[in-house]
């Protein structure tokens, strides 16, 4: 995190992201900002007429230059006169607190749109993130972001920031309507209350981002061992470490939570301090007033004002000061989410292909080579390889001599740090591969479930309706699953438990082929697939797989020989180089 950034600069970013629409509407919040303001205004200056006609109304009724107008309203005596002020003042506090209701239920509003708007964008900028981007990351970090940053940002900087200007136009409002009344008590008032708030405000500063800063920080943590603790739950419970979990997750929480009442003390407590202050002058001016000649009666308007002027001025100043705490203690959670937001996606990444790559001759690959990271020795070097189209490829080697890249490469998941691959005669590029993955299935040797039905996982990211349950049985059948999947209660609609738990790790496999076979690609890519079946399983597979049409070009990845027999050549990848292509006889010899 760049802690140079101010939180002017953070919110000046973040108002970059806000879609047109809500601009507007944070524009029409404005005005209603600046209408309900005026209500105010009248609402406190409609307190002194009201209060002196209370106190003595025979002094308006023979007051000249309000004849005309009380003989319109019809007004004689001082009881009509009492009653129609009464009406009035009632209307304009109705005023003001419907406005005021209207903007609290317009920040409400477009705070979580806004929130959920970001979240989306987030969420969207990360899954158009190529391949090495999110290798890089840690997936704990994102999803900490979008489900807790994302609400600490509503909630600390963009309804805060709604109340911010609202309440400082409220303030002025406030501020000239008093100024009319009594300037010198005004005056007084206002510079001894933002006098307490920016003492307050400067005194807390690092306090603030301190807390924020750690509550950023851990409510990242915590989403980590979260995670990794429940994804890694057979160790752990046959390990018995689960207090080792416990320990750093309480840490965790403990340091979270204890900066944030942190935080919410600060902002909240100088209300009771003004509160108290407040009620202090009043009473001295009452004293003061009371001493003068027109006595105690003379000063009920004026002090019923400020009283007024108080209740609203003290909130406003109090909304000031706490939106600004909460800004404050939210811009690390902020520069989170904008360092997400920044992400850049190219165009293309983000482009639904409209058809596949034409691939009716080769995949050729020229001196590739391949680094993850560029200080980092390559992982792949000066591969070169024609693979015809309908050719099957069986791919062997000592673990960690680069297959599996070799395979990423291929599909153009990875790129090539040198030289290029070509498909006929087209290089691969970022604009390209999503149309060559349009062509392209793959089976890894960690099949990846989602938490549905047998069916579905079938028929991958294909929407429920649109599922070929034909085709489904087909794959199944010739993934060598179809007669289990049958034998079960619930047949294609048994659920598979979060990430296949309820499965065997060959049963796994097994869909993950079927899967394979459902898309019908023209090219399949064999990972280690069947590194968790028998022999048996693994051979009636195998010629299912050799059963497929002649145009399926075919890559495997296997550790037993015997699993290549039918592949038409077989190379062998070394320590990020192809050391031999050979047929499978010259290997069994
Ligand atoms: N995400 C990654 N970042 C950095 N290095 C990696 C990454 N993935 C794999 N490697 C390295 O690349 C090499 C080849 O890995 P891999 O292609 O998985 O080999 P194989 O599939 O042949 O076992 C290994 O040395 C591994 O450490
Ligand atoms: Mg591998």
């Amino acid at each position: 995190m760049n802690k140079q950034v101010s939180i002017y600069e953070l919110v000046l970013q973040l108002w970059g992201f806000i879609g047109p629409r809500r601009r507007w509407q944070l524009m029409a919040m404005v005005v209603l900002t600046v209408l309900s303001s005026f209500a105010e205004i009248f609402s406190i200056g409609a307190v002194i007429p009201f209060l002196s006609a209370l106190t003595n109304p025979t002094k308006i009724l023979e007051n000249s230059s309000f004849q005309s107008l009380l003989t319109l309203l019809k007004i004689t005596n001082s009881q009509e006169l009492i009653l129609g002020l009464t009406i009035i003042f009632g209307i304009s506090v109705v005023l003001a607190g419907v406005l005021r209701l209207m903007m609290l239920w317009g920040n409400a509003k477009l705070s979580f749109y806004i929130g959920a708007e970001l979240s989306s964008e987030i969420y969207r900028k990360c899954l158009y993130q190529p391949y090495i981007q999110q290798i890089n990351r840690n997936s704990s970090d994102v999803i900490a972001t979008i489900l807790s940053k994302v609400d600490a940002v509503i909630f600390g900087v963009i309804s805060p920031l709604q109340t911010l200007l609202s309440s400082i136009v409220i303030l002025a409002a406030i501020l000239v309507a008093l100024l009319f009344i009594s300037p010198l008590i005004s005056l007084s008032i206002f510079s001894i209350v933002s006098g307490v708030y920016l003492t307050i405000s400067l005194l807390m500063r690092a306090q603030l981002n301190l807390n924020g800063n750690r509550v950023s920080k851990e409510s990242g943590s915590i989403a980590k061992s979260l995670q990794e603790s429940l994804g890694g739950i057979r160790d752990i419970l046959i390990d018995g470490t689960q207090e080792i979990y416990c320990e750093s997750f309480r840490r965790a929480a403990f340091a979270l939570r204890r900066a944030q009442g942190g935080s919410f003390f600060i902002g909240q407590s100088p209300r009771l301090i003004m509160e108290m202050l407040g009620m202090i002058a009043i009473a001295i001016v009452a004293y003061e007033m009371a001493r003068d000649s027109s006595g105690l009666l003379g000063a009920v308007p004026i002090l019923g004002a400020l009283a007024l002027a108080a209740q609203r001025l003290l909130p406003a100043f109090q909304q000031i000061y706490s939106s600004w705490a909460s800004l404050r203690s939210s811009s690390a959670h902020l520069s989170d989410i904008l360092l997400l937001l920044n992400l850049n996606f190219s165009a293309s990444n983000q482009a639904i292909p409209q058809s596949p790559i034409p691939f009716e001759k080769y995949i050729k690959l020229k001196n590739v080579g391949f680094r993850y990271t560029c200080d980092s020795k390559p992982t792949l070097e000066k591969l070169n390889l024609i693979v015809n189209k309908g050719e099957r490829v069986g791919v062997i080697g000592s673990t960690g001599g680069g297959k599996s890249t070799f395979l990423d490469l291929l599909m153009g998941l990875l790129h090539p740090t040198e030289g290029s691959i070509y498909i006929d005669d087209q290089e691969l590029c970022d604009l390209n591969c999503a149309s060559w993955q349009m062509r392209i299935a793959h089976v890894p040797q960690a099949i990846y479930l989602a938490d549905t039905s047998i069916a579905q996982n079938i028929a991958f990211g294909i929407p429920t309706e649109e599922v070929d349950i034909q085709l489904v049985r087909l794959a199944a059948n010739r993934a060598q699953i179809s007669e289990e999947i049958e034998s079960w209660a619930d047949g294609y609609n048994t659920r598979v438990g979060e990430r296949g738990v309820r499965l065997s790790g060959g049963q796994r496999q097994r869909i993950g082929i079927a899967r394979a076979f459902y898309k019908k690609s023209d090219v399949i890519i064999f990972d280690e697939a069947t590194s968790a079946l028998d022999q048996k399983t693994e051979e009636l597979i195998m010629d299912a797989i050799n059963g497929l049409a002649n145009q399926s070009t075919i890559f495997m990845v296997a550790h037993r020989l015997s699993t290549l027999k039918d592949c038409d050549k077989i190379i062998e990848i070394s320590n990020g180089k192809i050391i031999r292509t050979m047929s499978y006889s010259e290997v069994a010899k």
